[in-house]
């Protein structure tokens, strides 16, 4: 067993094929809302797993328990890692973009859209970790989706910025409210440069 991540709120765990991702308690938490809250938040992930499972490329989930997750490990590069030095980098972004205009058609939001929590396997894009995710019609939503996105490739992916950039953005232009969270976004740069995260 090897340890992965210890996010905020989860332990990630490889097992074999399997990632186990662990929501832990805190201890400064009453325990019944400590629980209520694990519980939910497993739950809530498992839910638009599933749901994003009919539109995009998502890890399967294996197994599922009161406030752990057993997710298929899905074995390829890790953007956060491998972006910059991929030939195709141009290529991943664009279909990045793609993907996420499908998500957002569905009204998923994602919530946490960093090359962290994209893998690429087989020519094809897997997004992870829908902990932050949620359903949400608002284009202001899905405007934020792409603000994060945009700011870890600024801050994570400066020499590439640009043209990842773009790239993403021609991808995500088959989503037929484009314009409109292309608009919004704009509203929410502006605000971001004196209150950078929501
Ligand atoms: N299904 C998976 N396949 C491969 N790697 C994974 C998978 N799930 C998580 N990981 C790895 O573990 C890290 C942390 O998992 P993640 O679900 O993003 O949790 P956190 O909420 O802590 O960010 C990821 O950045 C990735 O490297
Ligand atoms: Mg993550």
């Amino acid at each position: 067993m090897e340890i992965l991540g210890k996010g905020a709120e989860a332990e990630i765990y490889k097992e074999g094929n399997k990632i186990i991702k662990d929501r832990i308690s805190k201890g400064y938490r009453l325990k019944e809302l400590d629980e209520k809250i694990r519980k939910l938040r497993t739950k809530s992930e498992k839910k638009l797993l599933d749901k994003a499972s009919e539109i995009v490329n998502v890890p399967k989930i294996l197994n599922q328990e009161k406030f752990k997750l057993e997710l298929e490990f899905i074995e390829g590069l890790k953007l956060s890692e491998y972006l910059d030095k991929l030939e195709t980098k141009n290529e991943v972004c664009f279909k990045i973009g793609k993907e996420l205009s499908k998500l957002h058609e569905k009204e998923i939001i994602h919530g946490d859209l960093t090359t962290s929590n994209l893998i690429l396997k087989d020519k094809k894009i897997y997004f992870i970790d829908f902990g932050l995710g949620f359903v949400s019609s608002k284009i202001e939503d899905m405007a934020v989706d792409i603000h994060l996105f945009r700011q870890a490739l600024e801050s994570k992916h400066y020499k590439i910025y640009l043209e990842c950039y773009e790239s993403f953005l021609k991808g995500y232009r088959t989503f037929s409210k484009y314009l409109e969270v292309i608009k919004r976004l704009d509203k929410v740069e502006k605000r971001g440069r004196y209150k950078d995260r929501l």
